[in-house]
């Protein structure tokens, strides 16, 4: 009896652990069909797939949600090249992620040794574009630097179809995907057998649309000022106060910014204040920007602007202290000049910053930066190469 009594525990342990590892055998879940189609290409694991749920500043008051299986998908789409005529270019190609999904030539390399016609523009420096600025509302803020598009899904079949950029139309994407076998259990993820020319593009506009940079020392600062939600549009003055996690030097420039910046930029690093300009740069190329218009282009975005060199629609600018320069004592008088560059008398207006205010304003700009963003894995390259 006492032999039994002993080994009755060993018994129940050796039970209990077989049917541990059962239950691990059953939790090893294979979230993909066909995974072996695409273990090779892509890194992309199998068990579930990535959250894409952004946590937003406290400020924002919420997070968003953005369909996991069509952003997945997207996310393959944005760096593969097989989606270009050549097969050599995808939209990573000119928006990279180290960079803040901008580039750092002048002008793009595109298919067949083409070129773009104006500077790449960062992405996620536009805060988020469906979950802000909703998809084609009158309000929306438009894309391009000629504000030309309104919505993320004509932004693509657009670039698809440029002949310097891609030159595909979306009946050759789907055809690409649907003949290429790593797609596959993507796309049956999302409960198809096939890709439809929709379901393509709002799979890759879900991957655009969620790809957001709100992680920088200005978002968090402005959160601590707010105490919590203010929403964008609404408390700008917020912005206005002195923030106490910045630097002496990074308040002094908020101040100047606030001053003579942010009547076009935004106080919010949201939505601009305006959304074109003249911002007093010549025009010497024939590029007058904004149809109709003597030379306005998109108020951008300032977002990881480090990062978002060269500057303006023509990279003209290679560094920031270029850009403050300009401001400083460079503004061009012209027909379309803005007037929030104009003196009382409408002249052009020189802010001239002495050294210590340019310093200053440099720093509060780096506060736009956002180091998470840049090697956020939701949006990192999938492919094995
Ligand atoms: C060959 C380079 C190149 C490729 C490839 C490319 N882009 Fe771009 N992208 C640009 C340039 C240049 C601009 C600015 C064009 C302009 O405003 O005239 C831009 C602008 C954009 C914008 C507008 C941003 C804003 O704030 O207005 C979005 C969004 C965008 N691209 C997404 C994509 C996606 C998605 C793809 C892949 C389908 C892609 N791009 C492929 C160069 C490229
Ligand atoms: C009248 C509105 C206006 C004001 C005020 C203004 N900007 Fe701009 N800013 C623009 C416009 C428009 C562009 C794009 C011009 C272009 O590319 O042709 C621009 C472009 C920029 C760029 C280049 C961004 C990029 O990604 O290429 C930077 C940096 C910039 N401005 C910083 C500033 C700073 C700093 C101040 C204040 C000292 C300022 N701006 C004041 C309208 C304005």
């Amino acid at each position: 009896m006492k032999k039994f009594r002993n080994l009755f525990p060993v018994v129940v342990i050796f039970l209990f652990c077989t049917s541990c590892i059962d239950n691990d055998q059953d939790l090893t879940y294979e979230y993909y069909e066909d995974y072996q189609l695409m273990e090779n290409v892509l890194n992309i694991p199998n068990d579930s797939p990535m959250d894409y749920t952004l946590k937003f500043p406290e400020y924002y008051g919420r997070d968003a949600f953005f369909n996991a299986n069509m952003a997945t998908l997207g996310r393959v789409m944005f760096y593969d090249t097989n989606l270009s005529a050549d097969r050599t270019v995808s939209c990573a190609s000119c928006h990279k992620q180290e960079l803040a999904f901008s580039d750092d030539k002048v002008v793009s390399d595109g298919i067949f040794d083409e070129v773009t016609d104006r500077n790449s523009l960062a992405l996620g420096a536009v805060f988020n574009f469906q979950e802000y600025y909703g998809t084609a509302s009158i309000s929306a803020v438009p894309f391009f630097w000629d504000n030309s598009i309104r919505t993320v899904q004509e932004q693509i079949v657009m670039t698809f179809g440029s002949e310097k950029e891609m030159d595909m139309t979306i009946d050759e994407v789907v055809d690409v995907m649907n003949n290429n076998d790593y797609y596959r259990p993507l796309i049956k993820a999302n409960n198809m057998d096939k890709i439809t020319n929709a379901a393509a593009v709002e799979a890759l506009a879900v991957f655009v649309n969620s790809i957001g940079s709100y992680g920088s020392k200005f978002d968090k600062e402005l959160s601590v000022a707010a105490g919590g939600r203010i929403g964008f549009g609404q408390s700008r003055d917020v912005a206005t106060r002195s923030f106490s996690g910045f630097t002496s030097s990074e308040n002094r420039g908020k101040d100047i910014y606030m001053n003579s910046c942010a009547s076009c930029h935004g106080e919010l690093m949201g939505a601009p204040n305006e959304l074109q300009a003249n911002n007093g740069i010549l025009i010497n190329d024939g590029d007058y920007g904004i149809p109709g218009s003597q030379g306005e282009f998109k108020v951008p975005s300032l977002r990881n602007l480090t990062l978002t060199y060269p500057y303006m629609h023509d990279g003209r600018f290679a560094t920031i202290e270029d850009v403050i320069e300009h401001y400083s004592t460079g503004i061009q008088m012209n027909p379309a000049l803005h007037n929030n560059l104009k003196d009382n008398s409408g002249n052009a207006m020189a802010m001239n910053f002495s050294d210590d205010e340019k310093e200053d304003l440099i720093a509060f700009l780096k506060t736009f930066d956002d180091e998470e963003f840049l090697t956020n894995p939701l949006y990192s390259d999938p492919f094995i190469r």
